[in-house]
């Protein structure tokens, strides 16, 4: 049971079953009964503030999204079914739930262009969908509870929203774990006035997979929580990995570019475009060739270093957003993070391998070109993990991208700590409690500080915004997810120009639903 919150005459007492109807109340309460709750959080004696939080269904919501039509733009209509699918990963046949198929098709629209996705949902537990990345209006985010209510099993809802911003999304659901599933597709925002220095675009969506293997992502956190450590099947076989013990005595895999613990989540297959690396998503080129590589981490508890062996990546965009391109042999990406690439086709057949971060396993792409075979990336991954690794949180956003340095006049400090007790992951002490908001108003300069007391590494998530990481000399990419190490502090600087109730969180699936969560609550 989560702590209650103080919201004064609709709270019920810690014992009490209804106060779970309490934690997600938000919108039952149509926010003015948390109002009090949502500052006076930030200190417990802090006098009652009569600020109100701007509601997903506010009128500041509306004004907002009415400064985002593109008039003419034109409308996207999409159909997305949610429900139960037998699926072939390549030899493993698994059952589990998809949009249809795995990973999902694909949505690809213009920047200001309407999207409306109608959601069918024929899972059996109610869903939601959320358009990772995108700062699209607060009633159409996909947070249950917080920004609309979940859809039930049968139900279906119609997302409706203007696009703002151009390059590489995805979507996925917000409730439990469902998104360790199969419920994931890349959204693709194209801009006409994008230049394009490449022949062809390649999306890689990149995954840790256990569902229907006698296991689901439920019983994984049902054993967590049990043991606050899932089961590792046996020692990593990463390079600069060595094996540590968790409290409750189990090994750990470890990983030095992660500074500390790599997961907590032992799984069976890592799958590139839904493909384990024995049976791969294979492209036939020529040499020369130059691809755009989209690359999408959509997995629940791994990072993944990626490259070519042998090649240089052309790292263009972080997130979706331009960077001042860097050469590099390889990237790592969080679980939520994008990267875009470009890579140039040598005049033989190459793989471009995802290597689970300080985990035992990859998963591939195969590049054939010409009538060279392709080779077997296995022996290449010990070579391959000796190799630099861009993080991208040391990148510099593109010049027409770049935050002002406007001084902050709201920071909120968040310390991830965890995991406590039965596998607790807390922000300010706290699981997540949508009516102890982190409060800022609209037009303010804020900044979000990151504080990692814990030995893992938390790729930490905002929703409705891009933010600037404040890199050396103030000068990092723009992101909406940034990894966080253990024992630093990630700052990020956002302007609050999006109004509503929004989720900010670690974006590891086991985390999140362990409490990991947050959030940025506009008040007027
Ligand atoms: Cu992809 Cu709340 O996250
Ligand atoms: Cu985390």
């Amino acid at each position: 049971m989560l702590p209650t919150s103080n919201v004064t005459g609709a709270t019920s007492g810690p014992t009490d079953p209804s106060s779970e109807l309490t934690r997600r109340g938000f919108l039952a309460l149509g926010g003015a009964a948390t109002v009090g709750a949502t500052v006076a959080a930030c200190t417990s004696r802090a006098p009652r503030s009569t600020a109100k939080p701007v509601g997903p269904h506010s009128a500041a919501v509306a004004a907002a999204e009415r400064d985002r039509e593109v008039p003419g733009a034109g409308r996207t209509a999409v159909q997305l079914t949610a429900g139960p699918a037998d699926v072939d990963l390549g030899g493993p046949q698994v059952s589990t739930w998809t949009y249809g198929s795995l990973p999902g098709r694909e949505i690809r629209v213009r920047r200001g262009a309407r999207l409306q996705v109608d959601l069918v949902n024929q899972l059996p537990q109610p869903t939601t969908v959320h358009w990772h990345g995108l700062a699209i209006r607060n009633d159409m985010d996909g947070v249950p509870d917080l920004t609309q209510s979940a859809v039930a099993a049968g139900a279906r809802f119609r997302y409706d929203f203007t696009v703002p911003e151009s390059g590489t999304f995805w979507f996925h659901p917000h409730v439990g774990t469902q998104l360790d599933r199969g419920l994931y597709a890349p959204l693709i925002v194209e801009d006409p006035s994008d230049g394009a220095d490449y022949d062809e675009e390649l999306v890689v969506i990149l995954d840790d997979w256990l569902d229907g293997t006698g296991r689901t992502p439920d019983t994984v956190l049902a054993t967590l929580r049990r043991s606050g450590m899932e089961s590792m099947g046996g020692a990593s076989g990463s390079a600069g990995s060595m094996p540590s013990m968790s409290s409750s005595g189990m090994q750990m895999p470890q990983s030095r570019l992660l500074g500390g613990d790599a997961g907590d989540v032992t799984y069976p297959y890592f799958l590139a475009n839904g493909r384990v690396a024995a049976a791969p998503h294979v492209v036939t080129s020529k040499p020369g060739r130059r691809f755009r590589l989209r690359l999408i981490n959509a997995g629940g508890d791994t990072a993944f270093r990626v490259g070519i062996p042998g090649q240089k990546l052309r790292v263009t965009h972080t997130d979706g957003f331009p960077i001042q391109p860097v050469t590099a042999d390889a990237v790592l990406l969080g679980m939520g993070e994008r990267i875009d690439a470009t890579i140039e086709l040598p005049d033989t057949s190459v793989a471009l391998l995802a290597v689970a971060e300080g985990k035992s396993g990859h998963a591939q792409v195969g590049f054939r070109v010409g009538t060279a075979p392709l080779s077997n990336p296995a022996g290449l991954v010990a070579t391959f993990l000796k190799r630099s690794v861009l993080m991208s949180t040391d990148t510099r956003a593109a010049e027409q991208v770049r935050l002002s340095n406007r001084t902050p006049e709201k920071t909120h400090t968040l310390e991830l700590a965890g995991p406590i007790g039965t596998y607790r992951w807390t922000i300010n002490g706290k699981t997540y409690d949508p009516t102890r908001g982190l409060p800022v108003r609209q037009g303010q300069a804020a900044r979000l500080r990151f504080v990692n007391r814990t030995s893992m590494f938390h790729p930490m998530h905002l929703h409705g915004h891009t933010f600037q990481v404040r890199g050396a000399n103030g000068g990092g990419p723009r992101k909406d997810t940034a990894l966080v190490l253990p024992n630093r502090t990630v700052e990020v600087d956002f302007v609050a120009d999006n109004p509503g109730q929004w989720l900010t969180h670690c974006h590891n699936v086991y985390h999140g639903e362990a409490g990991m969560m947050t959030t940025v609550s506009y008040v007027h």
